[in-house]
């Protein structure tokens, strides 16, 4: 296979689209923060393709660019915005989050966002959320839950139970209801309302960090990279910045085209495997900013230009975002998420 660039995010359309298939239904898919990293347009298409009928951003220029791109979907901007933001926001023809009075008498269509035990955004002022769910432009009313992904814990249903409560004061059946994140929607139906707003599993990544495929989602990105040197380093002899690795014994060495300048962080340093010819390699020596280097054994078959995979399948083996993100001590939202720009976004299907 050859690669148009020295690192390549792949993101497989169809995984998106069959993903978006998978999940309940009306599906609001979360677009923000570039498509988690897989490119914001190019995930709203595939995704709206896949049967979702909304799109949820964060921010207002973020909704702006869907509609640049011709995208006509209905829009949610989810964040909080600032006066001008909210003046694109409207031009975007978006509906936005509101959980005060200047906002909901600003903006033309409102989700009027109840915070029941997320404590970050939205109102605990059961009063107030009333009074704006009671005015004429307010279409939707939502809140957002802190442990979905928590199986067995009560917060979760506390929230449901203060949420529902709510939507009892308000008695009106006109409006939008929604809260489920990818782990709600997954966890429990009670939660999905009249639509689900997920994310992380659009992408077939996996919201409780195990194997995506447990849930039958598909991972939809894959990162891709190639053997640009090859090296015989003699034992004793060492890789990269600061001598972090040495060789034991004599042992080829490939030098790879993608570093923390392209999101696969410095933290992966002596601290990941990577895929050549279907096998599994350890990452060795420091991650630097352009360039890791692979070790593979005292004999090799790796020839320069081979593809390296770094997220994603090659033979029988796979590296999942999920085992990336438990190396770094985080998780895959952070993973895809934190891929940057010199990382060529390629579509496929
Ligand atoms: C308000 C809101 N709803 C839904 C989502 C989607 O969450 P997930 O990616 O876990 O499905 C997010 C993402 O963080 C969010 O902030």
């Amino acid at each position: 296979m050859s690669l148009s660039s020295r690192a390549v995010a792949r993101i497989d359309l169809g995984a998106i689209e069959r993903n978006c298939g998978r999940l309940p239904k009306p599906l609001c898919a979360v677009v923000k923060a570039n498509g988690y990293g897989h490119g914001a347009v190019t995930a709203a298409q595939a995704a709206l393709a896949g049967g979702a009928e909304w799109l949820a951003v964060a921010t207002a220029d973020e909704a702006a660019e869907l509609r640049k791109a011709g995208i006509d979907a209905r829009l949610l901007v989810m964040g909080a915005l600032t006066a001008e933001e909210l003046r694109t926001a409207t031009g975007a023809d978006a509906d936005v989050v509101a959980w005060t009075e200047a906002v909901a008498e600003a903006a033309p269509r409102v989700h009027v966002k109840l915070d029941t035990g997320m404590g970050r955004l939205g109102t605990k002022d059961r009063e107030l959320a009333l009074r704006l769910a009671a005015r004429p432009n307010t279409a939707g009313l939502m809140t957002h839950f802190a442990t979905a992904d928590e199986p067995g814990d009560d917060h979760f249903p506390a929230q449901l139970a203060a949420f529902r409560e709510f939507l009892d004061e308000v008695g009106r059946d006109d409006l939008l209801v929604h809260a489920a994140n990818s782990a709600a929607a997954l966890r429990d139906p009670q939660s999905h309302f009249d639509m689900v707003r997920c994310g992380v599993a659009v992408y077939g990544l996996d919201p409780l960090q195990e194997d995506p495929e447990t849930k039958g989602l598909e991972p939809a990105l894959s990162l891709h990279s190639w053997v640009a040197s090859l090296r015989r380093l003699e034992a004793g002899e060492s890789a990269g910045y600061g001598r972090r690795w040495r060789a034991y014994e004599p042992t080829w060495l490939a030098t790879v085209p993608i570093g923390y300048g392209d999101g696969w962080r410095r933290g992966l340093t002596n601290n990941a495997d990577v895929l050549i010819r279907g096998r599994r390699h350890p990452l060795v020596g420091a991650v630097s900013m352009d360039n890791v280097t692979v070790a593979l054994g005292p004999d090799t078959d790796v020839e320069l230009g081979d593809e390296v995979v770094l997220i994603g399948r090659q033979g029988d083996e796979r590296i999942l975002a999920e085992e990336v993100a438990r190396r770094l001590g985080t998780i895959n939202y952070e993973v895809t998420t934190g891929l940057l720009p010199r990382v060529r976004r390629e579509p496929v299907r």
